[in-house]
């Protein structure tokens, strides 16, 4: 039998996504998608992305598209809640709704649901697409490749960004716990400057000691961005501390991140 466990809708985005069919959650968990990135696989789990246009009749220009994630029995302990086992999008719902209200650029939730049947538990979680904005190991990757050699700016404004995104949520008590390049999408204005919207919210918590955060999330982006030269890590610290001299404290964490700079 399949019961709904929770469902939460953005009450403007109800007609939308009952039109497009997303509100029959027993039919969508057995629908079968064109998946964005292979699905994740764990312990007998799965998760999965994919992108839906929900008017895809629209000419392309007026197109709404939001991405879906699913999964069944895809759990994540943490250890914050007494490695009580959840489903990771339940994770990221709370965490979403929690950091929303007090960083710049979180995704747009537009729907959640919890479902259980035959044993099995499953869930949704709906996002607005991100539009006009990129994954910054891809713009960094393009910065990089192009025979510009007048690139630095550009490079240490979104540096800039990505530091202050980082620095909201860990103000808000929050650390990421995946903050992977591939989860910081920025986009600049045409005044040049970057705005960054973290994504992938499920491994977020909020940790007891706020330097494990720190050691966490901003030597997650910097091992991660193997692009980044010491000069642009050490920029990037300097953001994250707003600093341009580190304490001794600073640098003893700094030594502890794995792909840090030597400073
Ligand atoms: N709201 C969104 N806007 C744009 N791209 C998104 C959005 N949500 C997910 N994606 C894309 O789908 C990929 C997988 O989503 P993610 O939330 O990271 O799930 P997973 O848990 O499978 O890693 C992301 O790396 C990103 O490229
Ligand atoms: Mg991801």
């Amino acid at each position: 039998m399949f019961k709904i466990k929770k469902l939460w809708i953005a009450s403007e985005w109800e007609s939308t996504l009952r039109d497009a069919g997303l509100l029959d959650i027993e039919s969508v968990s057995k629908r079968e998608f064109d998946w964005f990135e292979a699905p994740n696989r764990r312990r007998g789990g799965w998760s999965g992305v994919t992108r839906i246009v929900l008017n895809p009749d629209a000419v392309p220009q007026d197109q709404k598209a939001v991405f879906l994630k699913i999964q069944q029995n895809h759990f994540y302990r943490a250890p914050s809640t007494f490695f009580l086992k959840r489903l990771s999008f339940a994770r990221e719902f709370d965490a979403l709704q929690a950091l929303a209200p007090v960083v710049s650029c979180m995704p747009n939730l537009l729907q959640f649901a919890q479902w259980e049947q035959d044993g099995n538990q499953g869930s949704l979680i709906i996002t607005e697409a991100l539009e006009g904005l990129q994954p910054f190991d891809t713009w960094l990757k393009e910065q990089k490749d192009s025979a510009d050699t007048n690139q630095s700016e550009p490079i240490l404004k979104a540096l800039q960004s990505v530091a202050s995104a980082a620095r909201e949520v860990h103000h808000a008590g929050w650390a990421h716990f995946g903050f992977y390049p591939k989860h910081a999408f920025i986009r600049q204005d045409e005044n040049g400057d970057f705005s960054t919207c973290l994504i992938d919210l499920e491994k977020a918590r909020q940790p007891l000691r706020s330097t494990q955060s720190t050691i966490e999330d901003v030597s997650r982006f910097l091992r991660h961005s193997t692009e980044l030269n010491n000069e642009e890590k050490v920029a990037y610290l300097r953001a994250y501390f707003q600093t341009d001299t580190f304490s001794d404290a600073q640098k003893r964490m700094i030594r502890k991140m794995h792909g840090g700079p030597s400073v």
